[in-house]
């Protein structure tokens, strides 16, 4: 469980931004860049994106740029000649980055290759403002271990973890009956699985309330992106699946809540816009100002909220069975879904197949306990391969239009 740390000074706060590029890094920037005394800049890291990572760079006046893909490097070295700022490239490139002395490292690479630089950055003992879930839900357990071993602090970014850090009763977990993590519920929410079955990459990206980088809209709209953050709750605050529930609740306005034993329910609001959870989490434990829109309840006028539906929407179920399974399942959940996302975007399968995948993958391998981040890193491995199989034999057969 994540664990509240006394109160830091409201002081000037050395930043990394792991995946400084994407929808939550562009986000994170745009805020540092508001207050650029109290928020200098050490790293800046992204997968390969040079043109928008120099420029950064320049911007905040970072000490580094890396990017992770090799062939990348000659290109930000060049694009970055004459500023002073060093130069650097591969994926241990990024995890060193990590271990460079911020204070706060956000960590905002998608997928399974956020878990060596958020290792290093937990490792070393930073405050680190945790938007990559699928490092969570692949070794939730270790990384927990991790973070309180080398005394980190893990902040929630996902809008649903950051409301309810802010209404979880830290000091007495007991009180806690259970979790409710809200969901916008996606693009397909009132859609069948006809229509589904035939989805394009257009729609299923094209998120309602949010905007988000491509994998996790896909992620949202088979509600695989709320089976990874119920996993993620599960470690983030040590409550079990069964008191996590979850609620469609399409304005996206309520971002989660707390139920009490005593019947109280705490919620946290504001409208959808991921600057919030992210200024909570730079700021903290100060508030800072963000340009977000403010909520005005009366324009909002209706809040709804709904069940959600197992038959349209099996990927809960999924992640549900996963986290019950133990060990290596979660692991397999997630790479699997990274691959199938993936082929997905490449329009090499059809919408369905992203959970059909994810099953099947689920089900052809064992779910071994995770003793350390070897097997991690194995079980991840062999869920790849597996996935990738399925994906090539879905490929075989014709795509159309897709
Ligand atoms: N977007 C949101 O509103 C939101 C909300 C809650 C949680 N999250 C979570 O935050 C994480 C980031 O989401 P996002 O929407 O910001 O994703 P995104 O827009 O796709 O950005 C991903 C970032 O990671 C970098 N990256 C990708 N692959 C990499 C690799 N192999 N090695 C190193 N860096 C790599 C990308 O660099 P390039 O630009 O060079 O590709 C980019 O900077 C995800 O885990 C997501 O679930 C996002």
């Amino acid at each position: 469980m994540v664990v509240k740390a006394e109160a830091a000074p409201d002081a000037p706060r050395s930043v990394t931004i792991l995946g400084s590029t994407g929808s939550v890094g562009t986000q994170t920037v745009d805020l540092v860049s508001r207050d650029p005394e109290r928020f200098p800049v050490e790293a800046l890291t992204a997968n390969r994106n040079v043109t928008l990572l120099a420029q950064q760079a320049r911007q905040l006046n970072a000490r580094m740029a890396v990017v992770a893909d090799p062939a990348a490097y000659a290109e930000l070295k060049d694009l970055l000649s004459g500023s002073g700022i060093e130069v650097a490239a591969g994926s241990d490139a990024v995890a060193a980055a990590a271990e460079r002395p911020a204070d706060w490292v956000m960590a905002a690479i998608v997928g399974a290759a956020g878990l060596e630089p958020t290792l290093a950055a937990v490792r070393r003992g930073a405050i680190v403002a945790f938007a990559n879930k699928e490092v969570l839900v692949c070794a939730g357990a270790l990384m927990m271990e991790e973070v309180k071993t080398h005394g980190a602090t893990l902040l929630p970014v996902d809008s649903e973890h950051s409301a309810i850090y802010q209404v979880f009763d830290f000091e007495r977990t007991d009180s806690v009956a259970r979790l409710i993590l809200t969901a916008s519920g996606g693009p397909f929410r009132t859609r069948d699985r006809g229509f589904m079955a035939a989805a394009t990459r257009e729609q299923a990206v094209a998120h309602p309330t949010w905007e988000m980088g491509a994998k996790i809209s896909v992620d949202s709209a088979t509600m695989m992106n709320k089976g990874l953050e119920l996993i993620e709750a599960h470690f983030l605050f040590g409550i079990p699946e069964d008191r996590i529930d979850v609620l469609v609740h399409p304005q996206s306005v309520v971002h989660s809540l707390v139920e009490y034993v005593d019947g109280s329910v705490l919620a946290q609001l504001g409208t959808p816009d991921m600057r919030t959870p992210i200024a909570y989490s730079l700021g903290w434990p100060a508030r800072i100002a963000t340009p977000a829109e403010r909520l005005d309840l009366v324009k909002a006028a209706t809040l709804t909220f709904e069940a959600p539906d197992p038959v349209r929407f099996p990927a809960l179920r999924l992640a549900r069975a996963a986290l019950q399974s133990g060990g290596g399942a979660p692991t397999i959940l997630s790479a699997a879904n990274e691959v199938a996302v993936q082929a997905f975007l490449d329009r090499r399968i059809g919408f369905l197949d992203i959970e059909r995948i994810v099953e099947e993958t689920l089900a052809a391998l064992p779910h071994r306990p995770l003793r350390d981040l070897a097997a991690v890193r194995e079980a991840d491995a062999d869920a790849r391969r597996e996935a990738a199989g399925r994906v090539t034999a879905i490929g075989a057969t014709a795509v159309g239009s897709r």
